[in-house]
């Protein structure tokens, strides 16, 4: 079966098996298959955070486990229970719709709800870690159910104890937000000010926040609907903070945000300063409104987008000798 309509970068790649979960009982099932063929289970979401470089000798495994919860609620807090299978953003609308807030500022993220955790999603001043209560997610090889909770997901920068530690050996089904019934409104991104301003708006409230990072993201990030592509394609780097210096003589426009282990610098800038915004190399290439972002226009092969990643690191390498790494999940 053809993986195209399940992966937001649109690469047209094989799979030998594929099934959907509903339900723990569901993966179990598949698990289990997957075993007796001797094949692995790859796990997707919404697929946007993937490139698939080959056809897939596995059990692909849409999960589809849906249902939003609130399990406890007290005047200012409301803890909800959310479906590893359900679309992010419109769960992200629902929360509005009810007045919760802490994740606005996420709006239009594609994926679902369980790569939220996986990846520490983040945006705009806020991450998935900020508003993150605990988490259900079976064990693989067990097969039982086991809870995460802050401590244990040991979440970072694009990072959690999923994509390391533990990876490949859990399923993540439920996800538990812990959400603010008192808005708690976080316009530290000059973007969003300057947006809010640009409409008039007086009186903050969540869903103004969230109109306005949808704006903001519709303005230079591609829809996948339309074109091909997977969000950031490389992390933000963090260099220690005398190569930024280094950096900020040579370049003195040079974006760059201090953190407790350097400066992080924005790949975007780099990847454009590098000369790569825009360019086309048959069916992909780079975004020209958002230089981290490598872009199918169509027809376009996995491994060629590798390849052009590469690239993009070689040159950046060799311009600031700052070496990128992938956001994406290469399968
Ligand atoms: N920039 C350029 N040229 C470009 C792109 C960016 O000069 O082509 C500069 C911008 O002018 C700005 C800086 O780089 O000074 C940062 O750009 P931007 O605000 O667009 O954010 P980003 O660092 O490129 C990160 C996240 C995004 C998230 C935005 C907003 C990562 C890898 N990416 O991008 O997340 O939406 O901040 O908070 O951290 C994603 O992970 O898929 C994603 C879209």
């Amino acid at each position: 079966i053809s993986l195209k309509p399940y992966n937001t970068f649109g690469i047209d790649k094989n799979a030998r098996f594929f099934t959907v979960a509903e339900s723990i009982a569901d993966f179990k099932e598949a698990l289990i298959f997957s075993k007796e063929k001797k094949i692995p289970a790859i796990i997707l979401g919404g697929g946007s955070n993937i490139l698939l470089t080959q056809d897939q000798n596995a059990l692909i495994v849409k999960n589809e486990i849906k249902g939003i919860k609130v399990t406890k609620e007290s005047e200012n807090e409301v803890f909800v229970e959310v479906g590893a299978g359900e679309n992010w953003h419109e769960w992200v609308l629902f929360s509005i719709s009810q007045g919760w807030s802490g994740i606005e500022n996420l709006s239009l993220i594609p994926g679902t709800v369980g790569a939220s955790p996986m990846q520490n999603i983040g945006a705009y001043g806020v991450e998935i870690k900020d508003v993150f209560h605990s988490l259900k997610a079976l064990n693989r090889e067990t097969l039982e159910l086991e809870a995460f909770d802050f401590e244990t997901c040991d979440f970072g920068y694009r990072e959690s104890v999923f994509k390391n530690k533990l990876k490949g050996k859990y399923i993540i089904c439920e996800v538990t937000y812990r959400l603010s019934k008192q808005p708690v409104f976080n316009i530290s991104y000059g973007a969003i000010q300057e947006t809010l301003k640009a409409h008039g708006i007086q009186e903050l409230s969540i869903k103004a926040i969230s109109d306005a990072v949808i704006e903001i993201r519709q303005s230079k990030l591609p829809d996948p609907a339309q074109i091909g592509n997977s969000g950031s394609f490389f992390k933000n780097p963090t260099v220690p903070a005398e190569q930024f210096e280094k950096l900020k003589e040579l370049y003195p426009t040079i974006p760059g945000y201090p953190n407790e282990n350097g400066v992080k610098l924005a790949a975007g800038w780099l990847i454009e300063q590098a000369g790569w915004k825009g360019y086309k190399e048959g069916s992909i290439g780079v975004h020209d409104k958002q230089a981290l972002v490598l872009v199918n226009h169509g027809g376009g092969d996995g491994a060629q987008v590798a390849k052009l990643s590469e690239k993009i690191q070689k040159s950046v390498f060799e311009k600031f000798n700052v070496k990128l790494s992938p956001e994406v999940n290469f399968l």
